[in-house]
């Protein structure tokens, strides 16, 4: 078939197999030329739960071609059919045969890390060969979760808390702006955003590893969350999001505890705002990301996910001398929260309208790395040729 982009509002519905190949070569290619950071505890046997795409792959990538671990990657990923699979399948299929190429081991699990069902899985591959874990990367971006105990389903809300936010936003299908007025969130919509979203998943995956002796000596855990400015806060740092992603802290800091025996930490890193999927679903956020990415090319500083990770393991994870914060959370957000970066993306906040996007923007580049995220608009991938949907099934 000729694949070609299905846009419909902040979603892709479908993938290309041969761009989405190219995409994970391209950061292999990234990892590649850098120079791991490690000394003796360099990651060896890494489980990464959202592992398909975003921050989970970018994280993959770099523990098995910069550190050369063993990795299981658990994701929820589409499977082609008579129609193309998801980006994160195409993704994965392309890891694999890389890590093969390497000699790196790799093994995947395709469904819901929120299931016992799941985690039961892991472990029995865990014990099948594979190994204690070192580490543990908690990429997961859902907007909904079963609760593998009572089957509830719980739906995480995108909203401030508190007082309805008034704000510009883009539509990226019209590409007009206009005032949105989002109301804010009640007292249960918090809570089943934490529920989705917040430490309590992440909990159970440590405590179903440590109960199976699947956690290494001196084990290490991170889970990601991003923190943001004045500009995001009423939507994401102080809104609903925000608070399940404070939970994290309270989770890390009761999985350090539990750890103890074995030396193990768990961390919260803070990452920057960066077009993924799960990212472009949050209202303001493709024009808080055209504005910013404009700005951090300018500087040249501008970052995407698979420099954003080998930063986090190199200047955190597994330095000697980690950058943290106060909160005992690692940072990478800095280049993004610099204050001369933040005054100018609120200057051109102000003055953005319909007339001069282009020009005070860069939603183009925004619009490329959103379509890249589905393998569309690379060089060299031929979009009128005839592909097959099907690629060879590794997971
Ligand atoms: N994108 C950003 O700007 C940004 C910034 C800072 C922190 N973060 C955080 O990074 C983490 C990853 O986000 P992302 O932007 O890379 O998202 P993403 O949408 O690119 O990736 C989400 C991953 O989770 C997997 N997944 C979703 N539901 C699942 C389920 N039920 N079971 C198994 N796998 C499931 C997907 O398959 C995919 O691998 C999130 O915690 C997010 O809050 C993102």
């Amino acid at each position: 078939m000729i694949i070609k982009p299905k846009v419909r509002g902040f979603i892709c519905t479908n993938a290309h197999p041969a761009g989405c190949a190219a995409n994970v070569r391209e950061q292999i290619s990234y990892i590649r030329s850098q120079t791991p950071a490690a000394g003796g505890n360099a990651p060896k046997n890494v489980l990464v739960i959202g592992c398909s795409t975003g921050y989970g792959l970018a994280s993959r990538i770099t523990a098995a071609f910069g550190y050369g671990a063993a990795t299981l990657g658990v994701c929820f990923e589409k499977a082609p059919t008579d129609k193309t699979g998801s980006a994160g399948y195409y993704n994965t299929a392309a890891f694999h045969e890389a890590a093969a190429t390497a000699g790196l081991y790799a093994h995947t699990i395709n469904g819901d890390a929120f299931s016992n069902e799941i985690k039961d899985q892991v472990i029995q591959l865990l014990k099948a060969g594979m190994g204690k874990i070192d580490l543990l990367v908690y990429s997961l971006a859902s907007p909904r979760r079963t609760d593998p105990v009572s089957g509830e389903v719980y739906t995480s809300a995108l909203k401030p808390i508190g007082s309805p936010h008034v704000s510009k936003n883009l539509n990226t299908d019209t590409l007009k702006l206009a005032e949105i007025a989002i109301e804010p969130a009640t007292e249960q919509e918090i809570a089943h955003t934490v529920k989705v979203m917040g430490g309590e998943d992440w909990e159970l995956w440590l405590e179903a590893l440590q109960a199976a002796d699947l956690l290494a000596e001196g084990a290490r855990t991170v889970a990601y969350t991003y923190l943001g400015d004045k500009l995001t806060w009423p939507i994401y740092g102080q809104a609903t999001i925000g608070r399940a992603k404070e939970d994290l802290d309270r989770a890390a800091q009761a999985i350090t505890v539990r750890l103890r025996d074995i030396g193990g930490q768990a961390h919260v890193a803070v990452l920057k705002a960066l077009v993924t999927q799960a990212s472009s679903a949050i209202p303001l956020m493709p024009l808080y990301l055209s504005i910013l990415i404009k700005v951090m090319k300018e500087n040249g500083t501008n970052e995407h996910c698979i420099e954003q990770i080998q930063r986090l393991f190199g200047e955190c994870l597994y330095s000697e001398n980690p950058r943290m914060d106060q909160d005992n959370r690692y940072r990478v957000d800095e280049l993004e929260l610099d204050p001369a970066v933040q005054d100018k993306v609120e200057a051109i906040w102000r003055q953005v309208s319909a007339e001069n996007l282009m020009q005070l923007t860069d939603y183009q580049a925004y619009n490329d790395d959103f379509l890249k995220l589905f393998g569309f608009g690379i060089p060299g991938i031929d979009y009128d040729a005839d592909i097959s949907p099907q690629v060879e099934t590794v997971f």
